[in-house]
């Protein structure tokens, strides 16, 4: 049986763990607004029409900022088009994702839903189509209590109190060619630098996120990230990261998909601190991993050939992945990523949260239900406190296909007032693995449990007819003696224990 050993020490740390952490995103996409949160007729709907189911489920979820409207969907967006009396709201098109947007739902409405989950917005602005005319605009009107035109009308659509919204996004993948107004670095860190300085001018404390690459796979990361910058450097707080993983017929290298995060961070924040240096800055720009999931894109790409160009459907069923026991795996294995750098991870968002690519599903006048990727993420929401530890691994290692050799159990562990976590996984596909962790470091007392996910099939799910096939199971191997705790980890699982 492979085996792995592991040390904390509460002398060893990562840093913090910031809420923001534990991040959403909500895009208006296929069903993700429209048949997904908002539904007035079905008959769990609130007074705006937001399923109250959805709700629950969302704060079981435990996400904290949510990132809104988009994704690609912002670079076409008009937020204007989203405020004011609903009825009079245009339809338009939505380039993004070759849709019909009724505007039913605008920032007053997703406020409500906001507040109905407790989560924080993160606002988007359109840096494709538009620029920092409308952001400041948009500011204005969100965040300016009253005596201007733009606070004035807020007012006048029933908001007396400002959105006082702190975090911002200056654009969406401004590097991607499908992305509309896509930019080179050059131009994009010009208006990102511009539009920052115009909204500080307004509001000196937001906290500002400039757009990196898309992926790490885009033929300009790195250098995207540099140039982007060197524009940008003294007006922002934070740049942007995303990543997509997928399974395809590459198991081996998708259950080792966090050793691809671990790299796409360690090379942004490479970036970061070269331009950091040569502007001899005191300042630190940290990261907004504000896009992060499994995702097969493949069958994405495959659905959009079948598009008809006169066709532009309300709410059409796109990206809506059934998530598998492995899937729900490498989510796991991804926040353990996260978690391990926290220093420099100040916010992420797990894309998106309902239906589309989602930890939630619901069916229009049916159902909602938690997807096998819920369960790792509810979790951790719930455990990881305080600070994450660096935690000092020894033991055997696996094939991580095109990662190479990789340990055969990845790991992440948080402590805070006498309680401590520790997350695990085992990559092995077959054998069981035997995990030590010595706690001597740590002032933690208490009983010690272990849930997680496993199966004997991988790719099992949840889906409208069997809503509950997989959950969080009980691991019942776990022992605590004095400072050691051991226990067995099934191949092909997700654990997280908790101690105190
Ligand atoms: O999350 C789905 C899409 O993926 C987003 O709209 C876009 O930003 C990314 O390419």
């Amino acid at each position: 049986m492979p085996r792995t050993h592991l040390v904390l020490d509460s002398a060893f740390t990562v840093g913090p763990v910031r809420r923001r952490l534990f991040g959403g995103f909500v895009e208006h996409l296929g069903r993700h607004v429209y048949d997904g949160i908002h539904e007035p007729a079905h008959e769990t709907a609130d007074e705006h029409g937001f399923r109250k189911d959805v709700v629950e489920l969302v704060k079981e979820l435990g996400v904290s900022a949510i990132r809104y409207p988009g994704g690609n969907f912002v670079s076409g967006y008009k937020w204007e088009d989203g405020v004011g009396p609903v009825e009079q709201r245009p339809r338009r098109l939505d380039l993004a994702w070759h849709s019909t947007e009724t505007n039913e739902v605008g920032l007053h409405e997703f406020q409500h839903w906001l507040d109905a989950v407790g989560s924080e917005m993160m606002l988007a602005v359109n840096l494709g189509t538009r620029g920092t005319q409308e952001a400041i605009e948009l500011l204005e009107y969100a965040n300016i209590d009253a005596g201007t035109a733009l606070s004035e009308y807020r007012r006048s659509n029933g908001r007396q109190e400002p959105f006082a919204i702190q975090m911002w996004c200056l654009g969406n993948e401004m590097d991607g060619p499908w992305q509309l107004g896509h930019k080179n670095a050059e131009d994009y860190g010009k208006l990102a630098a511009m539009t920052a300085k115009a909204m500080r001018q307004i509001q000196p404390d937001l906290e500002l996120v400039a757009c990196g690459s898309s992926g790490a796979s885009m033929p300009t990361f790195g250098e995207w990230e540099r140039t982007v910058l060197e524009h940008t450097y003294d007006d922002v707080d934070y740049i942007s990261a995303h990543a997509y993983y997928e399974e395809g017929d590459d198991l081996t290298s998708f259950l080792a998909s966090g050793v691809n995060m671990d790299h796409f961070i360690k090379t942004v924040t490479t970036a970061a601190d070269h331009v950091q240096a040569q502007k001899k800055s005191d300042k630190r720009i940290d990261i907004s991993f504000d896009e992060w999931n499994v995702w097969s894109i493949s069958k994405w790409e495959e659905q959009q050939k079948t598009f008809e160009l006169q066709d532009w459907p309300v709410a059409p069923r796109l990206l809506e992945d059934v998530y598998t026991v492995a899937d729900a795996v490498v989510v796991g294995g991804l926040l353990i990523s996260l978690l391990r750098h926290a220093d420099r991870v100040a916010s992420a968002s797990i894309a998106q949260l309902v239906n589309v690519i989602g930890p939630i599903m619901t069916e229009p006048g049916g159902p909602a239900w938690r997807q096998t990727t819920f369960f790792p993420f509810s979790l951790t929401s719930r455990l990881a406190n305080g600070t994450s530890l660096q935690v000092k691994a020894s033991g055997d290692t696996v094939d991580g296909g095109k990662h190479g050799e990789v340990p055969v159990v990845d790991s992440a562990a948080t402590v805070e007032d006498g309680k401590a976590a520790v997350f695990l996984v085992n990559r092995h596909q077959t054998e069981t693995t035997s995990v030590t962790i010595d706690l001597a470091g740590l002032q933690v007392d208490g009983d010690v449990r272990a849930e997680g996910i496993w199966d004997d099939d991988l790719h099992a799910v949840n889906d409208l007819g069997n809503r509950e096939r997989v959950a969080l199971r009980t691991n019942e191997t776990v022992r605590r003696e004095g400072d050691t705790i051991t226990i067995e980890l099934p191949p092909v699982s997700w654990t997280a224990v908790s101690i105190g």
